[in-house]
């Protein structure tokens, strides 16, 4: 199988670069596809994986992390979304970064609704969520929600009303395609504007 080429959308990663510079106090998650398409349905980590968590480890190095500054929890997905740590479990970037090293790869379908739904209402207004710090998720997929379960269910409309209602609940939501296989479209109607 040809090695899938890595494309980060320029615009999305430079947005999100804008706000965790411009914030220094913000409650983030990151939401992050371990789908097999990731990987070209291959059962062990590969590059684009790795890749990820490099670039999330050089997103959390940008920013201030702290009991005073900015917290980071952490949702995969695969077939359901996997609360990883929540908002109290690291309040270092050494940790968080050593932590980020050891996300493991999920090799299974994109249930990207649920894993939105999820830090909806396990992440924000749970554990470590702080009152009156912004709320921004950072979903990092390649844009293609399963509709396996249901063949009469679209997974792009799901994880479309699942992304609205994270907005609607005041929680920031960045996109950031991964892989050549992103829907542009998608990960545009899921983010917060601008986008
Ligand atoms: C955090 O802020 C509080 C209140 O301003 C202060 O008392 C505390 O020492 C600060 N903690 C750290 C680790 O900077
Ligand atoms: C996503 O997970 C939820 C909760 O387990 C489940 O009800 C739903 O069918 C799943 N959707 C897909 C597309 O797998
Ligand atoms: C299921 O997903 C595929 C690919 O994303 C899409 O083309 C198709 O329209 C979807 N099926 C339904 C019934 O929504």
């Amino acid at each position: 199988m040809a090695s899938k080429q890595m494309l980060f959308l320029l615009v999305a990663s430079a947005a999100m670069v804008a706000v965790v510079r411009s914030q220094c106090k913000v409650d983030f998650v990151f939401i992050v596809d371990g789908s097999g398409s990731i990987c070209g349905n291959q059962p062990n980590e590969c590059d684009n994986w790795r890749s990820i968590k490099q670039f999330l480890r050089s997103v959390v190095s940008k920013m201030s992390v702290g009991p005073n500054g900015s917290k980071v929890a952490m949702v995969t997905f695969g077939s359901i979304g996997n609360l990883i740590w929540d908002l109290d479990t690291y309040s270092d970037s050494n940790s968080l970064q050593n932590a980020i090293d050891q996300v493991k790869y999920l090799n299974e379908k994109t249930n990207t609704s649920h894993a939105l739904d999820l830090v909806r209402t396990r992440v924000f207004g749970g554990k470590g969520d702080r009152a009156g710090v912004p709320n921004v998720a950072i979903l990092i997929t390649d844009g293609l929600p399963s509709n396996k379960t249901n063949p009469f269910v679209d997974g792009r409309g799901l994880a479309r009303s699942a992304a609205q209602r994270l907005k609607d609940s005041g929680v920031d939501l960045i996109t950031v395609g991964v892989t050549s296989q992103i829907d542009a479209q998608l990960l545009k109607d899921l983010s917060s504007p601008p986008q």
